[in-house]
Formats: C-alpha cells, sequence, structure tokens
C-alpha cells in the first residue's frame, strides 16, 4: 500500500529452477547478433514479442538503452513458440518449469492481496481474468556501459500490468521512487520482486499504489532481469472494484477495456 513493491522468499520456487532460468536466458542474450535477429519482432507486428533493442531518446539528461526478448508464456493458448529461442536447447523446458511454479505463488499472491483488501479470496484473481490471465515475460539485458551517468537501462515508469513478478541478475540496478528519492531495491538472492501495476492500482481505486521504477546500467557488468507481467485479458474491462467505492470513495479511476489503457498509455492519451 505505501510502497507498490516487496520482494517474497520462501516462496517454494526451488533454487535450482530459478537459476536455469537465468542461465538459459543469458546464454540466449551471449549468441551473435545474427542468431538473436531470427527472433526479432516482425516490424510490422502488432503484438510486443520478440528480439529487439530500445534505444530512447533523452529522457531527463539521459538515454535508454537495453536489449530484450518478450514472449508469452501462459496460458498455452496465447503461447507462440515462434518467438521462445531453440537455442540453448533447454531454453524451453527451463522457462516451462518456471512458469509452472511461478503460477502457484502468483495465485497465493492474488489471494493475499484480495484479503488485504477486505475482498474474498478468489476475487482480485477474477477481476483481472481468472484463467485468461496472461503471463508475459520479458528478458531485459543491459550491457555495461561505459557512461552510466549519462544512460539509464529503462526509464522511469509504472507498469501498465496487474502485477509484475520480477527475477534479477545480482547486478544492482532497479530503483523505487518515494518522497523525492530514488531508492535501490536491495538485491536478495532466490527472491522475487513483486510490483503492483497500474490495473492493480485501479482496481483497489488508489489503496494499492503503482510503483514509478526504473532500471540503472552498470560500468564494468551486465545486468539481467526476469520480468513477467501479468496482464488482462485485452477485452476485459477494468475499473475500482464495486465493493471498494461508496460515499465517501468515490471512484477515483475510470473503468476501461485493457487493450484501451495499453493504447492511450503508449500514445500518451490522458486515461
Ligand atoms: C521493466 C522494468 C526493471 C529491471 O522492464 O518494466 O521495470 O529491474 N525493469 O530491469
Ligand atoms: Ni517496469
Amino acid at each position: 500500500m505505501e510502497w507498490g513493491i516487496f520482494q517474497i522468499v520462501n516462496h517454494g520456487i526451488p533454487f535450482h529452477v530459478i537459476t536455469s532460468l537465468q542461465k538459459v536466458g543469458r546464454e540466449f542474450f551471449e549468441l551473435s547478433q545474427e542468431e538473436k535477429e531470427l527472433y526479432a519482432k516482425p516490424p510490422d507486428s502488432k503484438s510486443i514479442e520478440g528480439y529487439g533493442t530500445k534505444l530512447q531518446k533523452e529522457v531527463e539528461g539521459k538515454k535508454a538503452w537495453v536489449d530484450h526478448l518478450f514472449h508469452k508464456v501462459w496460458p498455452p493458448s496465447a503461447i507462440n513458440y515462434h518467438f521462445w529461442p531453440k537455442n540453448p536447447p533447454s531454453y524451453r523446458d527451463a522457462n516451462e518449469e518456471y512458469t509452472k511454479c511461478l503460477r502457484g505463488v502468483a495465485d497465493r499472491l492474488f489471494s493475499r492481496l484480495s484479503l488485504g483488501l477486505g475482498l474474498d479470496e478468489d476475487e482480485l484473481k477474477k477481476s483481472v481474468g481468472g484463467d485468461e490471465l496472461t503471463y508475459l515475460l520479458k528478458i531485459n539485458y543491459y550491457p555495461p556501459c561505459p557512461r552510466p551517468d549519462l544512460a539509464l537501462g529503462v526509464v522511469a515508469h509504472t507498469d501498465m500490468s496487474s502485477i509484475t513478478m520480477l527475477v534479477p541478475n545480482e547486478v544492482q540496478g532497479l530503483q523505487v521512487f518515494r518522497d523525492d528519492h530514488w531508492f535501490d531495491v536491495k538485491y536478495i538472492p532466490n527472491a522475487l520482486v513483486i510490483h503492483i501495476g497500474d490495473q492493480l492500482e485501479i482496481l483497489s481505486n488508489g489503496k494499492y499504489r503503482s510503483v514509478l521504477h526504473r532500471a540503472t546500467v552498470n560500468k564494468e557488468m551486465t545486468r539481467m532481469s526476469w520480468p513477467v507481467f501479468l496482464e488482462p485479458p485485452p477485452e476485459l474491462a477494468i475499473g475500482p472494484l464495486s465493493k471498494l467505492i461508496n460515499e465517501e470513495n468515490p471512484p477515483k479511476y475510470k473503468e476501461k477495456k485493457y487493450c484501451d489503457y495499453v493504447y492511450c498509455k503508449l500514445n500518451k492519451i490522458p486515461q
């Protein structure tokens, strides 16, 4: 409620499952440019899936610089294996194993976050799409940067998702904003970093806060991270839950379809 972000340990995902996810992801990014380009996001594609580079113009005096790979990992009907690397050969197994574990943790999180709002256990998960909730994996690859003072990996933003579940590597870089300051998120081996995203802020009518965050780059070391964005189906309308609004607590957000929310945010149109 205060930070919009927290880390969880003792989540039950075995250490080797997380290490394998990191290993196969790193091996993919260490392939030749030609091989990575096989998975490039098609230029005319409406979907975000595929390999790409984000080189952003200066925002607040800093350029954004990151290579990434996006692909969906759940539900099976949403998966396009075309965007899953075939090299290293264990890429698919490692990602499937991680996703299976992550779904269990996500379900438990949604139930606790529901109870935290005074709702029934199953209410938040239902409100973000239930079994149609989409798990979109992004791998961020931030190469060492000779002038970290002039660059950021990802500029300040909030995630559009319901929640985001992130595994970092050991190179510190994630920062969150609160009370006019940027705070480093401490690296805890084997922990998952959970971000509250915009959709949960909206559903909770502002009780849960979508966290403003950014990623810095390192002078000597390659930083990587594996966020999974838990996204509602595009046509699902999301607005403050009726049980959470009354005369003293009027709705602070409009109800709109998730796809319309995304369109407005990406095109910088007021929500
Ligand atoms: C993102 C993001 C942070 C990180 O990709 O949305 O916030 O730690 N990444 O890499
Ligand atoms: Ni983010």
